[in-house]
């Protein structure tokens, strides 16, 4: 079971973070040099139908793999496993805050002068995705 928990994870964490990599690394610089909003959107449109249910499976998992194989109880975090976990909860927190402020406040407001706005938003959820990718893989060598 938990190797299929751990595949789960994994295949999620390739979609969300490949994902906004290639957001960030081609679609962006490109959006920004053509003053192109329409090339983000599309990739936005097509995207967040796989993005956001892959983000989803990643908490339904993660908890799942920290209450039954590390034990962890989300109230102390004096381990160094329990830590790791915490830190992602707060990273996957500051995501969903970027995505509300993206998704009701940047998107509607968006012109081609303020596209960087939303690229400072692309490069933070990409950057917090990776560090993400980075403590799930701290978890196997005893934490952070
Ligand atoms: C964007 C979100 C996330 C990404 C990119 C991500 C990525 C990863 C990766 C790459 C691993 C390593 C798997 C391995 O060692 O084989 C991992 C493990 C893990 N993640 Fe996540 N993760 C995310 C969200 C979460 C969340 C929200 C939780 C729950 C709080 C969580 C809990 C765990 C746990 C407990 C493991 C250890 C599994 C093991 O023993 O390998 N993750 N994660």
């Amino acid at each position: 079971m938990f190797k299929w928990l751990i595949i789960i994870h994994v295949i999620g964490a390739t979609i969300w973070v490949g994902g906004h990599l290639l957001l960030a690394l081609r679609y962006l610089p490109e959006a920004l040099r053509d003053k192109n909003l329409e090339l983000i959107k599309a990739f936005e449109k097509k995207f967040e139908i796989i993005g956001f249910p892959a983000l989803i499976i990643q908490v339904i998992t993660g908890v799942w793999m920290a209450i039954t194989f590390y034990q962890v109880n989300f109230i102390d975090y004096s381990s160094a496993i329990a830590q790791a976990v915490g830190t992602k909860l707060i990273l996957l927190l500051a995501t969903i805050l970027l995505a509300i402020n993206v998704r009701f406040f940047v998107f509607p407001k968006l012109t081609p002068k303020n596209l960087w706005w939303l690229g400072l938003h692309i490069i933070a959820v990409t950057l917090i995705g990776i560090c993400m990718l980075y403590l799930g893989v701290s978890i196997r060598f005893g934490g952070v």
